[in-house]
């Protein structure tokens, strides 16, 4: 614990009956806690000035770098509430490494993992009766984030830089539950290539998957897959998620291909699927082993993963000119590895791998 975290606390907290209101259905990323927290750093200062004060919108100078040339990294976690009223995060750390990798990529200052997980407990803390009660699936969302806010035209990398953590009650991701998604495989767009930034959290990656996803909806899909930049034949991820293919006789895969964002939940489900027996390959897997896999029944699952919309089935693949239809109902994999993984987070389960994090 290295930072010194000021609080001043918010003057007009919301009362306790609209906060119930909030958390009867918090949506998603639509409410925010009381309180944020903020961090700056400079080359001279390192990083200081840590503080909780009252949510809030920023004051910025028109020609903040952020504002121009994106030099932006983010995180997504979430706080778990257990039935003795003991608040959990779902390996933080994880996400504090993901961060010094997206900072290297960003040209960002590094905050240390240890300041990371720091800062997201202290809001956490302050605001823990935002965490939903226990039983529900709901969860706090945590956003850390770092912003280059010197105000300067030129090209290079911010001399003033900004973290922040910012909480928001949530609900299911998805509207209509746990079925399947249809997916649009755009064959235009890609969302990274060789040397670019596909495997930071960052938010020009998800700016770049917007007119995706829009073509998408408008295909009457609900989300958006991207393939490989180079040779337009590997699966890479969703605009927000990543992929798993489970196979009819137990076997899982999981593209990787150095260009795609690597989940947390992701590799949770790699061990969790491996302690359940299943082999599990991470490897580049094509558009082609998709299509005729699902045809053919050889592939009896699809799955799509992340922090947001935990696990959440895939039914039927479109692609221009074409489809290849899915389940319409959630496989029996899918629904015990969403399980097991909700279980752990949950506290209803023993947690065998040490992923919890105590924060309150
Ligand atoms: N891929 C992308 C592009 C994402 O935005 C996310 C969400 O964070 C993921 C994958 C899944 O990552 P995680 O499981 O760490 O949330
Ligand atoms: C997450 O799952 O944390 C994401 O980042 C997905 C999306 C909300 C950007």
């Amino acid at each position: 614990m290295t930072l010194d975290i000021s609080f001043v606390p918010a003057a007009h907290p919301r009362s306790d009956a609209e906060l119930a209101e909030i958390l009867a259905n918090p949506g998603f990323g639509t409410h925010f806690t009381d309180h944020m927290l903020t961090v700056e750093w400079t080359p001279e200062q390192g990083w200081h000035d840590a503080r909780v004060t009252a949510y809030g919108p920023l004051s910025l100078d028109p020609a903040t770098a952020v504002l121009h040339y994106a030099q932006e990294i983010f995180e997504g976690l979430k706080a778990y509430r257990h039935d003795d009223g003991s608040i959990w995060t779902f390996r933080p750390e994880e996400n504090a490494k993901r961060m010094v990798g997206s900072s290297h990529r960003l040209a960002l200052p590094v905050l240390e993992p240890d300041d990371f997980v720091q800062a997201v407990d202290e809001l956490v803390k302050v605001d823990q009766r935002w965490v939903p009660e226990a039983g529900s699936e709901k969860s706090l969302y945590l956003r850390p984030f770092m912003i280059a806010t010197e105000a300067f035209l030129g090209v290079r990398p911010s001399e003033h830089v900004t973290f922040m953590v910012i909480a928001s009650p949530a609900g299911a991701y998805f509207k209509g539950g746990i079925k399947p998604l249809t997916l649009w495989l755009t064959e235009e767009y890609t969302r990274a290539g060789r040397g670019g930034m596909g495997a930071a959290k960052t938010g020009g990656n998800y700016a770049s998957s917007l007119v995706a996803q829009q073509e998408a909806i408008a295909q009457g899909c609900d989300q958006v897959v991207f393939l490989d930049a180079a040779e337009g034949k590997y699966v890479e991820e969703l605009g927000g998620m990543n992929m798993y293919f489970v196979y009819a006789d137990g076997h899982i895969v999981t593209p990787a291909t150095g260009t795609i964002l690597e989940g947390i939940t992701r590799s949770a489900i790699i061990e969790l699927a491996g302690k359940a027996g299943h082999q599990v390959e991470e490897r580049r897997f094509s558009i082609d082993e998709w299509r005729e896999g699902v045809a053919s029944g050889e592939i009896s699952e699809v799955f799509a993963c992340g922090t947001a919309a935990v696990i959440t089935p895939v039914g039927t693949l479109k692609w221009e000119g074409g489809e290849v239809q899915g389940s319409t109902e959630a496989g029996p994999l899918t629904m015990e590895i969403r399980q097991a993984l909700v279980d752990i987070q949950y506290g209803r389960a023993d947690d065998t791998f040490g992923w919890m994090h105590q924060v309150v």
